[in-house]
């Protein structure tokens, strides 16, 4: 097949055996756990991407001198495989997120990598480690494709030389707590992204940048930090590395609001399931900016009854507290709304394969 002519399979020596996959599958969170294989496919500037291996799952050897570890070349992407009723593997949108890691890569002035490759690494190692998916609703294999830059080279310029790695994780719940409304702090003290910046692109170094916002949220009690505008520190961006949807009720009518791509938020795949998703419950979608001070009183004047943030790690997480500088608000008396729940049966029973695949999202292995 195609694939086999683009990545050469060589299978681990030591994979673990089934008694010991099984105990490692159980309840296992998030990121924490690897299957038995990856992927690689290396990149010479001039020559173009070479022949890719999947191989043992095992540490990467790079030169101190590799120019990831000074300048920070990386780029990630995250989808999910699922188990299917009929015991097939489908896995939710992978063209799109193909398509979102050159976005990043073109923004890091890294080489694009043809979605033949992306789909092709995903499908082998998805293949290879068919055993390493769960069956659970709630439950699936999280891919984790990376770009880093390897070239031994310090001056300040792109590499010459990277690689593509794709990882495979058993996942279950992103928060330990499940689906239980979280507590934000709004971060009027760090910003995420600024006009220019990096903000659309799934690059490390947003999230290296956003960690200290976040323990700052946990010393005042919350879980995530919501990210407000660069510039007028007043629109609503995301909420930790997640996007952040809001419910009001408009005379009669159900509108889920979203703040709107403008180039500092990340586009997130999940988002932008969402929005088509909450058209067809039929509910009003829409995206727009959202100030601090429309929450507050949206939230006070009972017009906004639900706010959710949402992501391939965790589908849909409700917001239930709100604190801030500017003042502390509850939202659906921290309970998850209807809305959300609807939004996230809908999205899970599409990605399981229990609703049919009208919108051609799945892509079988
Ligand atoms: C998400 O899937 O919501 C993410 O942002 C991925 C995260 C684990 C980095």
């Amino acid at each position: 097949t195609a694939n086999d002519a683009m990545i050469e399979i060589r299978p681990s020596a030591h994979p673990a055996s089934a008694e010991e996959r099984a105990a490692r599958m159980t309840n296992p969170g998030f990121g924490r756990i690897f299957t038995d294989h990856m992927v690689v496919v290396p990149y010479v500037e001039g020559k173009g991407w070479g022949k890719g291996v999947l191989k043992a799952y095992g540490p990467i050897e790079m030169d101190p001198a590799a120019s990831v570890l000074h300048y920070g070349q990386a780029i990630f992407e995250g989808f999910k495989a699922y188990k299917q009723p009929d015991g097939s593997i489908a896995s939710f949108r992978p063209d799109a997120n193909s398509r979102r890691f050159n976005a990043s890569a073109a923004r890091l002035a890294m080489p694009e990598l043809p979605e033949e490759i992306f789909i092709g690494a995903a499908k082998a190692l998805i293949s290879q480690d068919k055993a390493w998916v769960p069956g659970a609703v709630g439950e699936s294999l999280y891919m984790r494709p990376l770009m880093i830059a390897t070239e031994a080279a310090l001056g300040v310029r792109p590499s010459n030389e990277y690689l593509f790695v794709l990882l495979a994780s058993p996942s279950g719940a992103y928060f330990p707590a499940g689906v239980k409304p979280v507590t934000v702090w709004i971060s009027d003290d760090y910003v995420r992204a600024a006009p220019g910046g990096t903000g659309f692109a799934k690059c490390a170094g947003n999230y290296a940048a956003s960690l200290v916002a976040q323990r700052q949220a946990k010393e005042e009690g919350c879980d995530q930090v919501v990210w407000l505008d660069a510039i007028q520190r007043e629109y609503i961006e995301e909420m930790g590395g997640m996007n952040i949807f809001f419910v009001y009720q408009e005379k009669g009518e159900t509108v889920v609001v979203t703040p709107e791509l403008t180039g500092t938020l990340l586009p997130g795949i999940t988002r932008d399931s969402l929005l088509q998703l909450a058209r067809e419950q039929g509910f009003r979608a829409e995206e727009r900016k959202i100030s601090v001070a429309e929450w507050k009183s949206a939230i006070a004047e009972g017009r906004m009854t639900e706010a959710f943030a949402c992501g391939t790690a965790a589908v849909i997480t409700p917001v239930g507290h709100v604190k801030s500088r500017r003042g502390n608000w509850d939202i659906n008396k921290g309970e998850t709304g209807p809305v959300a729940a609807k939004l996230r049966e809908a999205l899970l029973n599409l990605q399981h394969g229990l609703a049919p695949d009208t919108h051609g999202w799945m892509t079988k292995i």
